[in-house]
């Protein structure tokens, strides 16, 4: 009698036990949570998710062409300061891309920022058509050459750079 009561009394322990571990392990990963980086305990794991949905220059550059046909369209426009504002982002665009990807500086120091970047926005502020026209150009050419320099020529034939005005 005394043994069949010990044999219930720790098996109902035991099955509390197991609710209360099976809860927690619930508690802890919930496969539908969308505190996807709150989440992650391990910090170097949550900066990893994070860097990897921040992705590499393929993201900055799908808006810097955006901006790019946004310059495009603000020239028919002529609109010169939106022409210059998107010039503006299209640079901290880019720089914010070479944080990610160190590699690409060089040719990006080279091919636009260290001249070229300038002489643009110059054209666009100049507030004359046909000299903005001519940045526009200027920009075109530095876009084109820097994907040819970064082994992504695949990436000129496309409608975005036969733009005419
Ligand atoms: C550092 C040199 C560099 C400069 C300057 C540059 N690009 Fe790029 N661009 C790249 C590279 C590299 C890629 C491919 C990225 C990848 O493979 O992740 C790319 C990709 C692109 C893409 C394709 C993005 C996509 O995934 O759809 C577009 C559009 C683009 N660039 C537009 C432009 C425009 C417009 C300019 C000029 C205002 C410009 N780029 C200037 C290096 C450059």
């Amino acid at each position: 009698m005394k043994a069949k009561l010990i044999l219930t009394v720790s098996l109902l322990s035991g099955m509390i036990f197991l609710g209360q571990a099976w809860a927690q392990e619930t508690a802890k990963v919930n496969p539908f949570s969308n505190h996807w980086l709150l989440d992650e305990k391990d910090e170097d794991k949550r900066t990893r998710k994070l860097e990897k949905y921040l992705r590499g220059f393929d993201q900055p550059m799908l808006e810097v062409g955006q901006r790019y046909s946004s310059i495009h369209q603000a020239l028919k426009d002529n609109n010169f300061e939106l022409a210059s504002y998107h010039w503006k982002k299209i640079r901290q665009t880019i720089k914010n891309g070479l944080m990610k990807r160190p590699a690409r500086k060089k040719n990006a120091e080279l091919i636009l920022f260290n001249n070229t970047w300038q002489q643009v926005f110059n054209d666009f502020q100049s507030h004359d058509i046909s000299r903005a026209w001519q940045g526009f150009d200027k920009a075109t050419s530095a876009c084109l050459s820097c994907h040819a320099a970064e082994k992504v020529n695949f990436v000129n034939n496309q409608p975005l750079f036969r733009l005419n005005h």
